[in-house]
């Protein structure tokens, strides 16, 4: 467990004297029918042009993933997985699983040595931290289901970008630069088109092997990918760097599709991601733990309405650490975890007044057991229908291992199963047996793409990158704007905090509270630890006079594009 760190002097560095809610600011892009939030502006672009062409909003989500794979190399990917989740015009639901799976000669102690002790970065770099990908299968499955445009169409716009080459951002340029030394140490054959010393904004930045590999992709469909000259070079890969992954892995891989999660908070109906996501089931729990009380008068970011909702998260984690998995391997207790009664239960023990040790915090009682980087895009079409997409490598730039001849990077996506029972992994998170690995098995997952209705009617789209604190700034970004009353990108531009029960600590994003407001919650019982950006949130929120707003999160490159 982290130290409950100097807790009184790190909170006044925490707080600046100023409002904690930018009331000042400036509302996202506003569009009358359609509209794209992801990102990077190019894919943005190239996922609203798909909506133009009258493209299906599962079309412009797989343009912009695509896209994604090339502009946006530290989370966009063809060698990761996600979670689309999908509301029709007219209400229907539809969660397609495309997350990475356990490579069939994995083992549940794969990451120990002799002693049983973690060998050090094993499930988190190289070529042993892969699961088998699952992206490419994801978005073959969505179009076969509810694509309009012609497949190919789709593709060809990310074939033109890695091929025509396109200039970096500022931040792509560091994070690429960032990861000179890592992409020397886990790649046998050095990866020339990320090989440079020192990156700039503005520089050019062409991938061919991968515009080879997307056009495969593009004339043969998932065998472009899971088999043929694409699965060779990754098993090579494999073979010269010591990894699991096999042609069987490759071409046994299958996107699921999966009963979306519903439940209400107010008048709203949440939808959203269920096992092997852990998003939906603790997003559901933390609204329903905090409904009973009145956040809106509190305020923002008020000592009261954090300690409520930090006593939810320690609550809903303890719980994620044990019960949640993929519900194929482990009879994870969706309904019991999410019921009402079960909730209140849990929250019988909280105390206006006092932090509850995280320490003193189990999991819930269930009697029959019945069961950085990563990147979100919303996406709303000119029918109305709504698409949520989750996308990750885990790390940034995955594992940093990239195909050889292939040109995209492999994700460390094993690194999210628990490789010990009780160790955390890099986001903190714990588990035990739901969650161990198993040859085929999907890692747990905190990616929760989401979409809210009010009476029938889509009201928001919403979904983040973030690890562990993704629950939290979706949480969030749902009571900001129905509880704060905030506009979509006033939610999205809000401080945010994150609390996780262990460590037993509340993060911080600077300047998210009033001073007072920190030194009470020190007087509770709360420590806190200071934190860069959490999240980055693309939203879009649905106005009363139909036209859409986009929220954009400026902790990134993203953007809202659309008509
Ligand atoms: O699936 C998960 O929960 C993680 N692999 C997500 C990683 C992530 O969001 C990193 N981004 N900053």
């Amino acid at each position: 467990m982290m130290n409950r760190v100097f807790p009184l002097l790190l909170a006044i560095t925490l707080v600046a004297c100023k409002p904690a809610m930018r009331k000042e600011s400036i509302n996202g892009r506003i569009t009358d029918s359609a509209m794209v939030v992801c990102a990077h502006p190019l894919a943005a672009q190239i996922g609203a042009a798909i909506l133009r062409k009258g493209g299906h909003a599962v079309d412009a989500a797989i343009a912009t993933q695509l896209a994604l794979a090339v502009v946006y190399p530290s989370a966009g990917n063809l060698g990761g997985g996600g979670f689309l989740l999908l509301r029709e015009h007219d209400g229907t639901l539809a969660a397609l699983d495309y997350r990475e799976m356990a490579p069939a000669s994995a083992a549940t102690t794969m990451y120990l040595d002799e002693s049983g002790n973690i060998i050090d970065g094993l499930s988190s770099k190289g070529h042993r931290s892969h699961g088998v990908p699952g992206t490419v299968a994801g978005l073959i499955a969505a179009h076969a289901k509810y694509g309009k445009l012609p497949w190919k169409e789709l593709v060809e716009p990310a074939i033109a970008l890695a091929l025509n080459g396109f200039a970096l951002t500022e931040k792509e340029a560091d994070g690429l630069h960032g990861i000179q030394q890592d992409l020397k140490e886990n790649n046998v054959v050095p990866p020339l088109f990320f090989l440079k010393d020192n990156w700039q904004a503005g520089d050019s930045l062409f991938l061919t092997d991968l515009g080879h590999t997307l056009e495969r992709i593009r004339d043969l469909g998932a065998a472009g990918f899971y088999e043929g000259p694409t699965a060779d070079s990754i098993v090579a890969e494999m073979k010269r760097g010591g990894g699991l992954i096999t042609h069987d892995d490759l071409k046994g891989y299958k996107a699921i599709w999966r009963t979306p999660l519903t439940g209400t908070y107010k008048d709203y109906k949440i939808i959203s991601m269920p096992p092997p996501s852990s998003g939906g089931v603790a997003l559901l729990q933390l609204l329903k733990s905090v409904e009973p009380y009145p956040i809106n008068d509190w305020g923002h970011n008020t000592a009261k309405t954090i300690h409520l909702m930090t006593e939810a998260e320690r609550r809903a984690y303890a719980d994620r650490s044990v019960y949640l998995g993929d519900p194929d391997f482990y009879n994870v207790p969706v309904a019991r975890l999410t019921d009402k009664l079960y909730i209140d239960q849990r929250m019988r023990d909280y105390d206006p007044e006092h932090a509850t040790p995280s320490g003193n915090i189990k999991e819930g009682m269930i009697s029959t057991i019945e069961s950085e980087q990563t990147t979100h895009l919303s996406i709303v079409d000119a029918q109305g229908n709504a698409v949520s997409v989750t996308t990750t490598l885990n790390d940034s730039y995955g594992s940093k291992v990239v195909v050889s001849g292939a040109g995209f990077l492999l994700n460390d996506e094993m690194d999210d199963f628990s490789i010990k029972p009780g160790v955390p992994n890099m986001y903190g998170a714990i588990g035990g047996e739901a969650n161990k690995i198993e040859p085929g098995k999907r890692m747990l997952s905190s990616m929760t793409p989401t979409i809210v209705e009010k009476d029938g009617k889509l009201f928001m789209v919403v979904g983040t990158p973030g690890g562990t604190t993704i629950i939290t700034s979706v949480f969030q970004i749902i009571v900001d704007v129905l509880d704060h009353r905030m506009t979509m990108q006033e939610a999205v531009d809000a401080k945010r905090f994150h609390s996780q029960w262990l460590p037993d600590t509340i993060a911080m994003e600077h300047n998210a509270m009033l001073s007072d407001d920190s030194l009470t919650l020190v007087k509770m019982g709360h420590a806190f630890r200071r934190r860069g950006g959490i999240g980055r949130v693309d939203a879009i929120l649905v106005l009363p006079n139909g036209k859409l707003e986009g929220g954009a999160d400026h902790r990134g490159d993203d953007t809202a594009d659309g008509f």
